[in-house]
């Protein structure tokens, strides 16, 4: 083998644990809503190497951009506590991934929230990011719905949120039980899924977070 041949060689091999070293590691972040999935993922941020990308904030950011064509969608499909469909979704979450890794080639962990939230959402994301991005598993935070209902009427206070109201609570509450849960089903029989009791409060919480995520890594 010629120097020329054997250096295109190493470059291939060297190209190839790159890629395989710098696949994005996902790690989905699932809960009713105002479990607390927000208020964990920017707590694991300041403690370990991840970003934080919440499908909701990617959408209502979407929602909000002048010259969106899906800003309308999104705003009525939020208020009414429906799952925008994937298309949207996977495009808005596949850009924040691209750009976080080509501003920063190590940042290649994700805490994905607030997705896969139903079948329509899993199905996107198997089209899309099979085989370009590892999901490692699944925290789930669990909280009962009355709680989650308080926590939001709480945050609406203050949150300026158009859904952060009692009547769209309750459909997203429905929406939670009738498309979510099964999702988390599907990954509790592939043993992806950690629970935590996210009706404690804030630190105990994190407390339990933290000794998934230091045996996970
Ligand atoms: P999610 O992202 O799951 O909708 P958030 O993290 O936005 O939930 O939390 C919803 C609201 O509840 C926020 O106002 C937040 O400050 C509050 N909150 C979050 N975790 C707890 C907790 N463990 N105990 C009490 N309030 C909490
Ligand atoms: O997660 P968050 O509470 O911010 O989501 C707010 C709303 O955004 C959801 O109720 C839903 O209407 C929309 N959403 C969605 N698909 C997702 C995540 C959020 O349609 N995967
Ligand atoms: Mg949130």
């Amino acid at each position: 083998m010629n120097v020329r041949a054997l250096r295109s060689s190493c470059e291939k091999v060297w190209s190839a644990v790159w890629v395989v070293a710098m696949k994005p590691q996902v790690v989905f972040v699932l809960g009713g809503p105002g479990a607390g999935k927000g208020t964990q993922c920017a707590k694991i941020v300041q403690h370990y190497s991840y970003t934080h990308l919440s499908a909701g904030d990617l959408l209502r950011e979407e929602r909000n951009r002048k010259d969106s064509e899906d800003g309308s969608l999104i705003d009525s499909y939020i208020k009414e506590g429906k799952i925008v469909p994937v298309e949207i979704t996977i495009n808005l979450l596949r850009k924040a991934m691209e750009e976080t890794m080509k501003k920063d080639e190590n940042k290649f962990r994700f805490l994905i929230d607030g997705f896969p939230r139903n079948q329509d959402n899993l199905q996107g994301w198997t089209r899309v990011m099979d085989g370009k991005a590892d999901v490692k598993f699944v925290l789930f935070f669990d909280c009962s719905n009355d709680v989650c209902i308080d926590r939001c009427l709480e945050r609406g206070k203050s949150s300026g949120r158009t859904d952060d109201n009692r009547e769209s609570l309750e459909k997203r509450i429905q929406t939670y039980l009738q498309s979510t849960r099964p999702i988390i089903e599907q990954y509790e029989k592939q043993g992806k899924v950690h629970t935590i009791n996210a009706s404690q409060d804030v630190n105990e919480v994190f407390a339990d977070v933290k000794k998934v995520l230091d045996k996970e890594g």
